[in-house]
């Protein structure tokens, strides 16, 4: 089993975004059996929160389902994780700092964005509406990108 995490700050705008696009595609392509995600913040502000309204107003008009309580990313996600994608620099630090060591399969979620390879998906939390429509566009172009990766390396189709 392929085990994804994704992990922005608070756990609430982004990452249970990227969880909901993901796993939406993951049951597209009847990948189930093989790749499970799951996702976090690398801070404890959210912990048990629902994902944030304008991230499910998004999700939705998508028609991509999103629920997730807010969780607080730690060293068993580590342990566990096959991949672990940072929506930024800054949590990409704080997930090596909360580990400790470097994990084999860090990314940062815009490595697979062709249109801004290494980019951060910035914090929408204190924007408007237009940022959660920003986020969802990058995250949906990084998810195809990181699908197209992972289906390759672990021959999946
Ligand atoms: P997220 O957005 O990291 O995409 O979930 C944030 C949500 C809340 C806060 C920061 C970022 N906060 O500081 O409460």
């Amino acid at each position: 089993m392929i085990n994804v995490e994704f992990v922005c700050l608070g756990n609430i705008c982004r990452s249970p975004l990227a969880e909901a696009i993901f796993q939406n595609k993951i049951n597209q392509l009847q990948l189930q059996k093989a790749i499970q995600c799951d996702s976090s913040g690398t801070g404890a502000y959210h912990i048990g929160a629902n994902p944030d309204p304008r991230s499910i107003k998004i999700a939705h008009e998508h028609h991509v389902p999103i629920a997730h309580k807010g969780r607080q990313f730690g060293k068993e996600d580590g342990k566990r994780s096959t991949y672990i994608l940072a929506m930024d620099a800054n949590n990409y630090r704080n997930i090596i700092h909360a580990l400790a060591y470097k994990h084999e399969g860090l990314f940062l979620m815009r490595d697979f964005d062709p249109k801004a390879k290494g980019a951060d998906v910035p914090d929408p939390y204190y924007g408007g509406e237009d940022g959660f429509k920003n986020v969802y566009e990058m995250l949906d172009r990084s998810i195809d990108g990181f699908l197209a990766f992972i289906i390759k390396k672990h021959h999946l189709k």
